[in-house]
């Protein structure tokens, strides 16, 4: 087959004549004229087939085109200053590949529930075609951002025996001989032995969390990005994730300007998105939300609802670091100014998206670490490697986690994670 010309690429040529593959976006037809509106994944094109122009056997096909027929159509290419790429097809050749017959996603509105099972059909539509391609841009942001900073791509397992997070939400499979295996959490511990192998680098990958959880933050299959850098304490940490975030959402903004105008966004608060970002700290943040009336006590984590109110302080993301060690992992560095706190950080989206990133300077202590496994009666023996990091060559690291689907539903301003991935997981849904 020869290499198909693409939608995308028929402004350069004007006045010739070309073939392509495509899908039946939109007909319309009067006894004289028919429409067809073809897409293909890289644009939109209008084709044109006047009756009285057009070999009899095209008509008749244009004619009885139906929406998500797959069709090989050839004809000139004009220049139209009111179609969206400025040019149009004149058709003289039109065969079709695949009928489509009653395609359940019309242009009328359908309800939720019956869009996500149909998902593998939806994906079509103009909106999630630029969700997913702003998701596209995301992913190769992150990738981009790091291999300019030269940091090495660690890929990390995603079947383990020892507990990332939390032992609460832990999908847990039988493994061979071996006992129990669980879905990463996180690739963390991982990235954390090979930065002592490279300095600096970053897993990226899928991870599953086990949670019940039904808000539109959560999915149980979700992909996380992971740098992991030797030497950073917490403060660099933060100073590395907000030229991570500005970094991504300014590529968004350059490329993918087409995409977010199709969402409606409204790009003006994403370009506010430039370091340096606020901080405040955990003790600072629970202070204020007592002093405008929220209901919340020092030692809790902070919920969906707080970290909403904390982000309307500010139009950036913002930062809130040092969080009680009982609201967080076991791994995060003790304060040494204050042993109540952790030394880690949330960055909360604006707008009310919450947060999209955890982070910390890691317990490089051996005893201390030991001394929180234990409390938090996790298996020792599992964790006899990770430990290894701290009796072999100790040092100061640091590292976060940016969940893709948080970032990529605030960048393209959807109010659901389940859109910002093709085929979402969740409690309640495990199809297509
Ligand atoms: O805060 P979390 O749990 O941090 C970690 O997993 C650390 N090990 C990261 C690290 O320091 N290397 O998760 C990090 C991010 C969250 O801020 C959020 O964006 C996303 O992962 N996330 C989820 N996204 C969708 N659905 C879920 N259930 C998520 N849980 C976390
Ligand atoms: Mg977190």
């Amino acid at each position: 087959m020869e290499d198909v010309l693409r939608i995308r690429d028929l402004p350069a040529r004007v006045g010739e004549n070309v073939s392509l593959r495509a899908w039946v976006s939109q007909t319309r037809s009067s006894g004289k004229i028919a429409f067809v509106v073809l897409r293909d994944g890289t644009g939109y094109l209008q084709c044109v087939v006047p009756k009285n122009e057009v070999d009899e056997a095209v008509w008749e096909v244009a004619k009885g085109l139906t929406q998500e027929t797959s069709v090989f159509a050839t004809g000139a290419i004009r220049a139209d200053d009111r179609s969206p790429g400025g040019v149009e097809m004149g058709l003289t050749g039109l065969v079709v590949i695949g009928t489509s017959t009653d395609f359940p996603i019309t242009p009328k509105q359908h309800g939720t529930t019956f869009l996500f099972e149909q998902r593998h059909l939806w994906l079509r539509s103009k909106r999630q075609e630029a969700i997913m391609k702003v998701r596209h841009e995301v992913v190769q942001a992150i990738r981009d951002f790091f291999y300019e900073r030269d940091f090495y791509l660690v890929d990390t397992p995603l079947l383990t025996a020892a507990i990332g997070e939390e032992a609460g939400s832990l999908f847990e499979t039988e493994y061979f001989d071996l006992g129990k295996a669980y879905l990463a959490q996180t690739g963390q511990l991982y990235v954390e032995a090979a930065a002592a192998a490279l300095g600096k680098v970053y897993c990226f990958g899928p991870t599953f969390r086990a949670e019940k959880s039904k808000t539109r933050r959560h999915l149980t299959e979700f992909w996380m990005v992971e740098p992991e850098v030797a030497w950073y304490d917490s403060d660099a940490n933060m100073g590395l994730q907000e030229d991570f975030i500005s970094y991504i959402v300014r590529r968004c903004l350059e490329r993918r300007a087409a995409e977010l105008a199709v969402l409606e966004r409204d790009n003006a608060k994403l370009a506010l998105v430039e370091p340096p970002f606020p901080r405040v700290s955990y003790t600072d943040a629970v202070a204020r939300l007592q002093q405008e009336g929220q209901d919340i006590e020092w030692g809790k984590d902070l919920g969906a609802e707080e970290e909403t109110i904390i982000a309307t302080w500010h139009e950036k993301p913002v930062f809130v670091y040092n969080y009680p060690k009982e609201a967080k992992a076991f791994y995060m560095k003790r304060n040494p100014d204050d042993p109540r706190t952790v030394l880690n950080n949330d960055c909360l989206a604006p707008e009310g998206y919450g947060e999209i990133i955890g982070g910390s300077q890691r317990e490089d202590d051996y005893g201390i670490l030991l001394g929180r496994i234990r409390e938090e009666g996790l298996p020792e023996d599992v964790y006899g490697w990770y430990l290894d990091l701290r009796k072999y060559g100790t040092f100061v690291h640091s590292g976060f986690g940016l969940g893709v689907e948080r970032t990529v539903a605030w960048i393209c301003g959807i109010p659901h994670v389940r859109e910002a991935i093709a085929f979402p997981r969740q409690v309640h849904r495990l199809r297509p």
